[in-house]
């Protein structure tokens, strides 16, 4: 949320670290993917996002601007669009631009602070019709709106639902139920179940982005949270798990070695790995149970042409 300053504040060194540490001196060693979103990260997945071999954004942007306008429901005036995840607009304004302007707020929550400022004060100029109220933090904990009920639409694209497990995305589409209140619409974008040689190279590009993407989690330990890594001493790696039907993305250390983060030494063998990321690819049924186990009704699924991705519009 903006301060008395107007501006929107960077996520304090001690929330890093909280959200680091546990992980890193598991057993088996994790990071939260929503550590990979500084201003450097945001840069290389916005570069991820124009990649040949990433289809998801594209297929999603061509996708959008054929739904029907009903999807937002046709008596909604001075609405609010929550986007959870939300740390650019373009994907919203297929939206909040529809003729009508059936929303009056724009509410984009995400742990980029950056990105949101940027956001904020581009939407001023662009939108100034909108009041834009950005939210700096973990999209997954429950909001509170009061009053909202009957004019709030929750917006989840990108496929960022794939980066939660399916117990944990139920959990996050039932609390999102309860915060945007009886009556409301949902959207959610979702990239969908395919073969391994579509999904593999998405996630590993020749140009070497997405292995720079997922190295810049080291690199922002070491500068925000006063971590070590040796990134040199790290590689990219990305695995298709059939079983789980889900991409993992790994960070395998090359040598022995040892790293310290806030006081706390971490000692990894060589080929040992850093689990950063899971990219769940769902079939269209998979995800219909997920969303009706969270309470939602299906209104609707939309697809492109080729199947690659779908838009579910539900109905609290
Ligand atoms: C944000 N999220 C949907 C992306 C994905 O495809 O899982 C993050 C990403 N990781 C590597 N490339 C893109």
């Amino acid at each position: 949320m903006p301060n008395d300053t107007g501006l929107v504040p960077p996520l304090p060194r001690a929330d890093i670290i909280a959200a680091a540490l546990p992980g890193l001196t598991a057993m088996r060693k994790t990071l939260p993917a929503m550590l990979f979103y500084d201003q450097e990260g945001c840069r290389l997945f916005y570069r991820i996002t124009e990649l040949p071999e990433y289809y998801l954004t594209r297929t999603e942007m061509a996708l959008l601007p054929t739904l029907p306008t009903d999807i937002v429901p046709s008596g909604m005036r001075d609405g609010i669009l929550v986007e959870f995840g939300g740390s650019d607009e373009t994907k919203a304004r297929f939206l909040l631009d529809r003729p009508g302007r059936p929303f009056s707020a724009y509410m984009p929550i995400d742990v980029a602070a950056e990105s949101l400022e940027a956001m904020r004060v581009r939407m001023a100029r662009t939108q100034p019709w909108l009041s834009v109220l950005p939210v700096v933090g973990d999209f997954m904990q429950p909001l509170r709106l009061p009053g909202v009920a009957g004019r709030a639409m929750g917006f989840f694209p990108g496929s960022t639902i794939g980066n939660l497990d399916p117990v944990a995305a139920a959990g996050f589409l039932r609390s999102a139920r309860q915060s945007l209140g009886e009556g409301a619409r949902f959207l959610l974008g979702a990239d969908l179940r395919k073969s391994p040689k579509v999904l593999l190279p998405a996630y590993n590009d020749a140009a070497g982005v997405t292995a720079a993407f997922n190295l810049n989690v080291l690199r922002r330990l070491n500068r925000e949270a006063g971590a070590d890594f040796d990134l040199a001493s790290f590689r990219h790696e990305a695995v298709w798990n059939d079983a789980e039907s889900r991409i993992e993305m790994h960070l395998i250390s090359t040598r022995d070695q040892e790293a310290r983060l806030a006081d706390t030494a971490i000692r990894f063998r060589e080929g040992e790995s850093i689990h950063t990321e899971n990219s769940y690819k769902h079939r269209q049924e998979t995800l219909i149970q997920i969303v009706r186990d969270a309470g939602w009704n299906l209104l609707k699924v939309f697809q492109d042409d080729a199947g690659l991705f779908a838009e579910l519009l539900l109905q609290a």
